[in-house]
């Protein structure tokens, strides 16, 4: 298949998979991940419960890190409905760091023009039931999945399914929303079912989703820039910026590459002048995490 599933130009033009090593290196194991989650530093933990009503719109209830030991937290998000995620990779557990950069040189040469600027990471350990909402990230992703089994919903990068407008309020941080999403869309998404060993990547900016198959899942989610995807992002922002006073910005979609460079250079001026100020909402947290409870989900102990 050589289908392009995305309006914007890049080396990835559908979703697919490739394989990696990380599990062979001991990265998966029980006994890493509840020391990984004893010294994980509390501040860059998320923890996440969604629930979803009939018509698919999710609603999201956040927890704190709790007093669990690592391997406490590592049982309740086995038992629970949870989904963890250890944020900044890079320095926090630099060994799979390591380890993730050189398989990801395997995905730059897999895919001939591909080149990443900058790489972060996030550990995510989730619950057997656990699914997350459609959305879409402002960078390329592989995600390297280590434990259990998901299938991944993977929707075309067209204006329908990811409209210009939703995403600037992304990029710009004027919304927590995700993307507008509705039960018609499942007839269009690429779903692929990801196994331990292999990574998965798709085109830049394709929005998706994530239902894990009754296991619990581990998988580092890498993100990268590239310098396309940081002209596009400080497009995106530019045009956020111009709407907001009343603008009519065209679409980055019909921008060649000096434009989108253009754009994005003014975006480093209107970010330093704080043009938009993040409307992103403090999350009162609502729980966290017990072994035994409902979900995985206990009373905060404050
Ligand atoms: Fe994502």
């Amino acid at each position: 298949m050589s289908e392009r599933r995305t309006r914007y130009p890049g080396p990835i033009a559908q979703a697919g998979t490739i394989p990696h090593s990380l599990i062979e290196q001991g990265f998966a194991e029980d006994e890493a991940l509840a020391g990984v989650l004893d010294r994980y530093p509390a501040e860059l933990f998320d923890i996440n419960l969604y629930d979803y009503d009939e018509e698919g719109q999710v609603s999201l209830r956040t927890g704190a890190r709790g007093r669990l030991n690592g391997a406490e937290l590592l049982e309740a998000i086995k038992q629970g409905r949870l989904w963890v995620n250890l944020r900044g990779v890079e320095t926090g557990w630099p060994e799979l760091w390591a380890a993730a950069m050189a398989e990801f040189r395997k995905v730059e040469t897999a895919y001939p023009g591909l080149k990443a600027v900058k790489n972060a990471g996030q550990l995510i350990l989730s619950s057997p039931k656990a699914r997350v909402p459609y959305h879409f990230d402002a960078a390329g992703v592989v995600l390297f999945h280590l434990r259990g089994r998901k299938r991944i919903y993977v929707y075309p990068g067209d204006e329908a399914h990811l409209p210009e407008r939703a995403m600037e309020q992304v990029v710009s941080r004027q919304t927590t929303e995700e993307l507008p999403y509705t039960l018609a869309f499942e007839s269009d998404a690429q779903v692929m079912d990801l196994e331990p060993g292999q990574a998965l990547t798709w085109p830049l900016y394709a929005p998706h989703r994530v239902e894990n198959l009754d296991r619990f899942c581990v998988s580092l989610s890498m993100d990268f820039q590239t310098w396309p995807s940081r002209f596009r992002n400080g497009a995106l922002y530019t045009n956020a910026v111009m709407r907001s006073r009343g603008g009519a910005p065209r679409q980055t979609d019909s921008m060649g590459q000096a434009e989108l460079a253009l754009r994005w250079a003014a975006s480093l001026g209107l970010k330093r002048a704080g043009a938009l100020k993040s409307k992103i909402a403090h999350y009162e947290r609502q729980f966290e995490p017990e072994v035994g409870a409902t979900d995985g989900a206990g009373a905060l102990n404050n």
